[in-house]
């Protein structure tokens, strides 16, 4: 059985209004809350809505631990502004006020990958700060959540994790040429994700539109679509707009 609660949204700024507002929500219910963080282009309105409320001083970011989802691997130095530690620092963590020494990648961008290392230390530093209050989450347009591109096992944890070629052509816009775009990365894994006590998956624009069909028609999880992992986790919101 599909459990999703969908709230279509008119425009994308309602839709961040109400992803930040369950973010706010969380944070004014327990100041210390654990958020799990999402990069891409679709947080970045709800993330400004975060800055606005911290700056007007009606709510305070700074005893949060947050833990990102996913960041690159073999980033060349020349495109630090492009890793995901950039990002969270400039679009949220800076201008909110975040505690940055509670802000967790499952790698550091610059980090080289060491065969055989064991990712899951990641999952297990989650756990030991409580888990999960909030997972935000953005959408592949291939049905990715994370990194966890199609074929993705429903028992994943975070792990390395090799970029398929729709993300690389899709991400190659944020990059000088489609080959300084990583091809792997370090990404939360499908279980890692669905053991957040409450998950807001936020979807904004028309080439989306393809997963969320998969996602709302969806009865059993499709590793074609890793986005149907949510179908039986029992706290999630999926905001979209048409
Ligand atoms: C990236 C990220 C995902 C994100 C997705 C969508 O590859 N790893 O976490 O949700 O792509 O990106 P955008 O929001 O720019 O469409």
């Amino acid at each position: 059985m599909n459990k999703i609660n969908f709230i279509k949204c008119p425009n994308a700024t309602i839709a961040s209004a109400k992803t930040a507002e369950i973010i706010l929500a969380t944070v004014r219910n327990n100041p210390q809350a654990v958020l799990g963080l999402a990069t891409g282009s679709t947080p970045i309105e709800t993330y400004k809505m975060l800055v606005r409320d911290a700056n007007q001083k009606r709510i305070s970011f700074s005893q949060c631990t947050t833990f990102n989802l996913d960041e690159y691997v073999g980033l060349k130095k020349a495109d630090a502004a492009q890793s995901y530690r950039a990002f969270m620092n400039n679009q949220l963590f800076g201008p909110a006020h975040f505690n940055l020494d509670q802000t967790h990648f499952p790698i550091q961008w610059d980090q080289p990958v060491v065969a055989n290392t064991d990712y899951t230390t990641y999952d297990a530093h989650i756990q030991a700060a409580g888990g999960i209050d909030v997972q935000l989450l953005g959408l592949g347009e291939n049905g990715h959540i994370g990194f966890n591109e199609p074929g993705s096992s429903l028992t994943s944890l975070t792990r390395q994790v090799h970029l398929d070629a729709q993300t690389i052509k899709n991400n190659a816009r944020f990059f000088k040429a489609i080959n300084d775009v990583p091809t792997t990365a370090v990404s939360m894994g499908l279980q890692s994700i669905l053991q957040a006590r409450k998950i807001v998956l936020l979807a904004l624009t028309p080439n989306k539109l393809s997963a969320i069909n998969h996602l709302r028609t969806a009865q059993t999880f499709n590793r074609q679509w890793p986005c149907t992992a949510l179908i039986n986790h029992p706290d999630t919101t999926v905001i979209w707009v048409e």
